[in-house]
């Protein structure tokens, strides 16, 4: 018997630095080939990063359908597939309707989902969150704190719980990983004085039952996680940097379906 063709789907992160992108086997929640990364254009306005996502849904047509729906994620609020912040990017997003504007320059449906509610999504249905029910809570720690939470695996989207003002400063100006290396303090430092408080008035507003470090750093979360005291389990992502596009992808065939099959194809099946 042949071996069954895996459903695929296609993931685009746009980030602050790069903007990387792969098919995902959405069995596995894997990478069928390598991502492909390229830098972010600066400025990053709409139609300049519109361009590298383009070229990049275009980069692998051995593995994907021109046909299949594109899952992105971007690091900002995006309300219906509108951006209506801009913390760490262009302020000319805000207002832009990311969706459209992404379908028109790839030809493909497109969802827009902020960077964290998409490597929540990844690591619920293939990593350190997968079943788990009650109240999950996604934090990256990046250049800025993204936050995501899920209760019994459905997504309250945009809580942008790096935001929350705690000692009189935005938290991510504080906690950050970025701030850790602007401020050379070592892991234990930033673990004990910024990461405790942070989580600390996190856990007392929102009493997650669990805890999943997003971001970077969760590839050496062992040199961070041991410092902290919390009520909830806090773990290390386990897709690492390819949450974001795996759950991206999985959000896009979610919504739109899987690509249209090539009726074309020698051998298909027929049948419906
Ligand atoms: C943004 C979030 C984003 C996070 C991580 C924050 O500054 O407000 O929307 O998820 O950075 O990129």
């Amino acid at each position: 018997m042949a071996p069954s063709t895996p459903e695929v789907g296609l993931g685009i992160d746009i980030g602050g630095s790069g903007i990387k992108g792969a098919p995902v086997d959405l069995g596995q929640g894997t990478f069928l080939v390598d991502r492909i990364k390229r830098a972010t254009p600066r400025p990053a306005t709409p139609a300049a990063v519109a361009g590298v996502v383009a070229e990049i849904a275009d980069a692998f047509p051995e593995h994907v359908a021109g046909s299949a729906p594109l899952g992105v994620t971007f690091p900002a609020v995006i309300q219906h597939g509108v951006a209506r912040s801009a913390a760490n990017v262009d302020a000319s997003w805000v207002g832009t309707d990311a969706e459209k504007l992404l379908a028109d320059a790839t030809g493909r449906q497109v969802y827009v989902v902020n960077d964290a509610d998409a490597a929540a999504v990844g690591e619920h249905r293939y990593g350190a969150a997968r079943d788990i029910r009650g109240v999950v809570l996604l934090t990256t720690l990046g250049t800025g704190i993204g936050t995501a939470l899920l209760v019994d695996g459905h997504l309250v989207p945009n809580t942008e719980f790096g935001h929350l003002e705690i000692d009189g400063h935005d938290a991510e100006t504080r906690a950050a990983s970025s701030v850790q290396d602007r401020e050379g303090l070592s892991y234990e430092q930033w673990a004990r004085e910024r990461l405790q408080r942070y989580y600390d008035e996190v856990e007392r507003l929102l009493w997650p039952d669990l805890i999943v470090v997003g971001g970077g750093v969760s590839r050496i979360a062992d040199k961070f996680l041991p410092f902290l005291r919390l009520n909830a389990p806090i773990v290390p992502a386990e897709l690492r940097n390819t949450a974001g596009i795996v759950g991206a992808a999985c959000l896009a065939v979610e919504r739109f379906g899987p690509a249209v099959p090539d009726l074309g194809t020698q051998g298909a099946d027929a049948q419906g």
